[in-house]
């Protein structure tokens, strides 16, 4: 099986969601060592946003009038969604950046769809795990409630667009320690990184569990 890990942090080390995904995927190779783990990290080999013009106009031009240009774009969006549909079990590590998802992830998200036939739900049921960080906090009452606007879009995405099985780890304000304007949330800042810890490696033990099952059943 190959469980499929994507991420997208544009901070290197200090990626708070990269850290989260490093969890998820160390229990689960904890249980299920020697299972094919395929990555790919948007945030430091972004995928070329301009292909996705030319693949999607590819689309509207019958096969044979395609230029060599097009041809090579269908060829690598077809690429991505193959990527995704033939993963068995799949982390996404997608940070909130300028109160969205950033513009790595949706290029991806463009490619992969333009690369998929139709209507296609290429996570048909496939365990997901979703790990969304985010520097500040946006529950109901805080003051920027209703200013992130990347979770409820990717679990349209991933989740029904897709179809994917998916399972969801918040972690939020990340910035707290580095930030001295949120000294005050400090305490609570560590209280959500321990629970949303603790929800990734119970994440990684689900899946594992999940892949044995199947194994099992085979
Ligand atoms: C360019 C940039 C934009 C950001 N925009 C937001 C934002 O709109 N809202 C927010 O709460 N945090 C924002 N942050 C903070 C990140 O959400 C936070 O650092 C989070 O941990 C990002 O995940 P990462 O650590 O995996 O990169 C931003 C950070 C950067 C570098």
């Amino acid at each position: 099986m190959t469980l499929l890990r994507i991420d997208a942090s544009i901070q290197g080390p200090r990626s708070a969601s990269s850290a989260l995904a490093d969890l998820v995927v160390d229990e689960f190779t904890a249980h299920r060592s020697g299972e094919q783990i395929r990555t790919r990290h948007l945030g430091v080999d972004p995928l070329p946003s301009e292909l996705w013009a030319t693949a999607v106009g590819a689309g509207f031009t019958p096969e044979a009038d395609r230029t060599p240009e097009q041809a090579d774009a269908v060829a690598r969006v077809r690429e991505l969604a193959d990527e995704l549909a033939s993963a068995d079990a799949v982390v996404l590590a997608l940070p909130l950046y300028n109160w969205g998802v950033s513009q790595h992830v949706k290029t991806w998200i463009d490619l992969v769809i333009a690369g998929a036939p139709q209507g296609a739900q290429l996570l048909d049921g496939t365990p997901t795990v979703l790990i969304v960080t985010r520097g500040g906090a946006y529950g109901p009452g805080t003051p920027k409630e209703g200013w992130d606007h990347s979770i409820d879009y990717l679990r349209r995405i991933v989740g029904e667009v897709w179809g994917a099985d998916l399972t969801v780890i918040e972690r939020e304000l990340t910035l707290a320690r580095v930030n001295p304007a949120m000294a005050g949330l400090v305490e609570l800042a560590d209280t959500m990184k321990e629970s949303a810890e603790q929800a990734a490696r119970e994440a990684g033990r689900t899946l594992a569990d999940r892949v044995q099952r199947e194994a099992d059943a085979a």
